[in-house]
């Protein structure tokens, strides 16, 4: 084996080494509660390299998971570079390109 790990986000619950998973969970579920929702936006604030996208992966394979209940769900990887934040209308403008 490889003494180098790759640095990607994890994609499933099983590669989950930090226990994030029932706070991947219960956001999913909660999202997924939301009565006759007309546009929910939720933003995960974090260090870089403290485990946001993977969060995100985590909480996208959650929703899929409901995909018979008939919702819709864009997910935004609208982090800044190197720690830089997004500007509040670069964010919307990525979240309107979806
Ligand atoms: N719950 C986790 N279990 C195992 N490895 C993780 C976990 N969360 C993050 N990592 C690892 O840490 C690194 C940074 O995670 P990442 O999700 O890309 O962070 P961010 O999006 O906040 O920059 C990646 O190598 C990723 O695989
Ligand atoms: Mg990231």
């Amino acid at each position: 084996m490889s003494k180098y790990f790759n640095d990607s986000p994890i994609e499933t619950a099983e590669d989950d080494q930090y226990g994030i998973s029932p706070f991947s969970k219960a956001l999913a579920i909660s999202l997924l509660g939301i009565v006759n929702p007309i546009g929910t936006v939720i933003a995960i604030n974090g260090a870089w390299g403290s485990g946001k996208s993977s969060a995100v992966n985590l909480i996208r394979a959650e929703l899929d998971s409901h995909k018979d209940e008939s919702y819709a769900s864009s997910i935004s990887n609208a982090g800044g570079i190197g720690g830089r934040r997004l500007s509040p209308s670069r964010f919307c403008r990525s979240c309107t390109a979806l």
